[in-house]
């Protein structure tokens, strides 16, 4: 094999830096990554004691120590200035190259994290900027409180008779419920009935983020921590003596369920790059939209996280199974929607006010609240709202609804007109409603008798007889 082609590659194409040394020290391979990362170039690296061309080593080369201990320093951050004065952070990891036992020499390889860090920094230091301004409006982040929950299903009322006693204490609140049906507003408003409500009230979703970001986000991070570090309260430092809101509980990595469920345990935890524990008194809510039993068979949420989450249960129920609150609920959205948009209506049509009470509501309350903005966006002032003012895809359901909750022969029929006209003998009536269900059949089965026959329910032979009978 041509060794010097594989270190051209090497040298060249790599985009983690690659430093080998001797047992002496001296450096054979050195490529232009990680010159670049170091402010060198490779030529005056290469083949030379490492510690005469960076004097400023000693005492600290990873490679120098690796070689002298025989064991391996991995994952250790770095910051370098280039030669550019930009400053760039790495991972590097170092291994003994041994032969025989014998640390013949050491390899670093050294991966560019500067953009991942920033990013990481960003973010932190945007939840805090919106921190200290929550901070500063005296923590008025949180805008519901019990009475805000509208609804008086036995359901509802039993869920905010659970929610005002669970904001008695400080124990850990599991939320359940299907989207929109009103888990965030459940958690502030226990918070807001709880006597920490004087105090922040901070909600993070954890499926916003991947796990190395929310971890240092709820931890904090410590300076030395990893370079470019700085100290930065983590959210659960900021939370401290209110209420931390961990929305999508099920979405955070196993890993970091541990850690949370260390914290629960103990009330204490070590930001990262700390020595120091800090202890915080901030009570947990976690909010979930699947069923916990299922998420912990499918592995996504540990289930000794969920026990400890689930000294209070809260099971928000779906809009379709609250009989009332949908009639309280629409009255307040129209009320709010008509002052929001300078706008009355007169009212809404049986048919809608129908069909909203079949529909399954698979958006809850956020999907009614919408439907109406919607229907009040389009509709004329003091108009009714009417089945063209639903968006498209309700329409859709509307009609597949009414298609099979009825025969459809049956559907198009007004029975009453032809009952009204009370000249007719009984026999005369159902002669004629027989006439016109069987002409809907023949149509809309575009004249084939024996399709028709089927529709109705009926023998091709009787059809036909009838057909003559009424002369269609
Ligand atoms: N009982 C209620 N009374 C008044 N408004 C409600 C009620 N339930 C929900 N809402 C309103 O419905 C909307 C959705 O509520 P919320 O954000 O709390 O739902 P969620 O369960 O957290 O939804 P998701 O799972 O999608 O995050 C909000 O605008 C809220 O004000
Ligand atoms: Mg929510």
């Amino acid at each position: 094999m041509d060794k010097e082609a594989i270190i051209d590659l090497i040298n060249n194409n790599i985009k983690e830096g690659i430093h080998v040394i001797d047992s002496e020290g001296t450096t054979l391979l050195y490529n232009s990554t990680m010159a670049d990362f170091e402010g060198m170039t490779p030529d005056a690296v290469l083949n030379k004691q490492l510690l005469d061309v960076l004097p400023s080593l000693q005492g600290k080369s990873t490679l120098i120590k690796v070689l002298e201990t025989g064991k391996s320093i991995t994952m250790n951050r770095q910051t370098y200035f280039n030669k550019d004065g930009k400053q760039i952070s790495t991972v590097n990891s170092t291994w003994p190259i041994k032969k025989h036992g014998k640390v013949i020499g050491a390899v670093e390889i050294a991966k560019d994290i500067t953009i991942i860090e920033k990013t990481v920094n960003n973010l932190l230091s945007s939840t805090e900027t919106i921190q200290k301004s929550k901070e500063n409006k005296g923590y008025k982040n949180t805008k519901y409180t019990l009475d805000d929950i509208l609804g008086n299903s036995p359901q509802i009322l039993n869920a905010k008779q659970i929610a005002n006693m669970a904001s008695k204490s400080d124990s850990s609140v599991l939320i359940i419920g299907e989207s929109g049906t009103g888990k965030e507003i459940f958690a502030q408003s226990i918070h807001n009935a709880s006597n920490r409500k004087n105090k922040p009230f901070i909600a993070e979703n954890c499926a916003a983020m991947p796990e190395s970001l929310l971890e240092g986000l709820l931890f904090g991070t410590t300076k030395g921590g990893f370079t470019g570090a700085v100290n930065r309260a983590g959210l659960l430092e900021q939370a401290n003596g209110g209420t931390l809101l961990l929305d999508e509980i099920n979405s955070m990595p196993l890993g970091l369920q541990a850690k949370l469920l260390r914290v629960l345990q103990e009330s204490k935890f070590r930001p990262i790059g700390s020595t120091k524990e800090i202890e915080v008194d901030v009570r947990i809510i976690a909010i979930t939209n699947k069923e916990p039993l299922k998420l912990i068979e499918d592995g996504m949420l540990r289930e000794d996280l969920f026990f400890r989450l689930s000294v209070v249960n809260l099971y928000i129920p779906p809009l379709k199974s609250r009989e009332g609150d949908l009639t309280i609920l629409k009255q307040h959205f129209i009320k709010i929607l008509e002052n929001k948009l300078n706008k009355t209506i007169s009212r809404i049509d049986n048919k809608v006010i129908e069909f909203f009470y079949k529909y399954p509501w698979p958006g809850n309350v956020r999907e009614l609240q919408h439907v109406l903005e919607g229907a009040l966006n389009i509709v004329e002032n003091n108009g009714i709202i009417g089945l063209e003012h639903l968006p498209y895809y309700m329409k859709r359901h509307f009609h597949n609804v009414s298609k099979t909750s009825e025969p459809s022969h049956l559907n198009k029929i007004n029975t009453l007109n032809i009952l009204e006209n009370d000249n007719l003998s009984l026999s005369e009536h159902l002669e004629q409603i027989e006439k016109k269900l069987i002409k809907e059949a023949m149509k809309k089965e575009e004249y084939n008798i024996t399709k028709s026959a089927k529709s109705l329910g009926i023998t091709r032979q009787n059809l036909q007889y009838k057909l003559k009978k009424f002369s269609i």
